[in-house]
């Protein structure tokens, strides 16, 4: 019996070893995209990638103009812009819920949802992949922790 489990121990975790490779290959123009803020804010929001899809600071800063949708996305500003704030311009919609990537308006935005006010975000494409996005819900459903 005690073989068994720890038989089952160590497929549970190469299970878990396997999901995040097939992640890293997912997440493709940005291959070293990880689940966390730091990795996000840097590759994703602050990143012009190698597919051309451009970095969403380009739009959403507050140097020299006021950052679109008064969305600011700079560094160090960023998190406190996203976790548990309103949309500016959806009621009722927040930008990004703890736990809940579904009830997360920045995943209605990436995704071009129909419910969404505005337009697809990044304006203007390239899109994220669908990978990227699923690495943005993965950190939403951790918990969006700040680091
Ligand atoms: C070329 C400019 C531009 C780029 C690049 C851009 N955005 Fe935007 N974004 C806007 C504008 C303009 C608005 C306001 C109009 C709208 O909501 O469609 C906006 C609105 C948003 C909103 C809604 C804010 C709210 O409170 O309602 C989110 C979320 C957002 N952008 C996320 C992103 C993310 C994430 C990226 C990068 C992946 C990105 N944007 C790239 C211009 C841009």
């Amino acid at each position: 019996m005690p073989t068994l489990m720890i038989v089952l121990v160590l497929a549970a975790g190469l299970t878990a070893a396997a999901c995040d490779e097939k992640l890293s290959k997912l997440a493709g123009p940005t291959p070293n995209l990880e689940p966390t803020f730091s990795s996000i804010q840097a590759q994703i929001f602050e990143t012009t990638d190698s597919a051309g899809r451009r970095a969403c600071i380009i739009c959403h800063t507050n140097v020299g103009r006021n950052p679109s949708g008064g969305l600011n996305l700079v560094h160090d500003g960023a998190y406190d812009q996203l976790v548990n704030v309103a949309s500016a311009r959806k009621p009722g919609a927040t930008r990004v819920v703890p736990g809940d990537a579904e009830n997360s308006y920045i995943i209605h935005k990436v995704e071009g949802r129909p419910d969404i006010v505005g337009v697809q975000m990044p304006l203007g494409g390239p899109y994220l992949t669908d990978g990227q996005i699923l690495i943005l819900k993965r950190w939403i459903a951790l918990g969006a922790p700040r680091n």
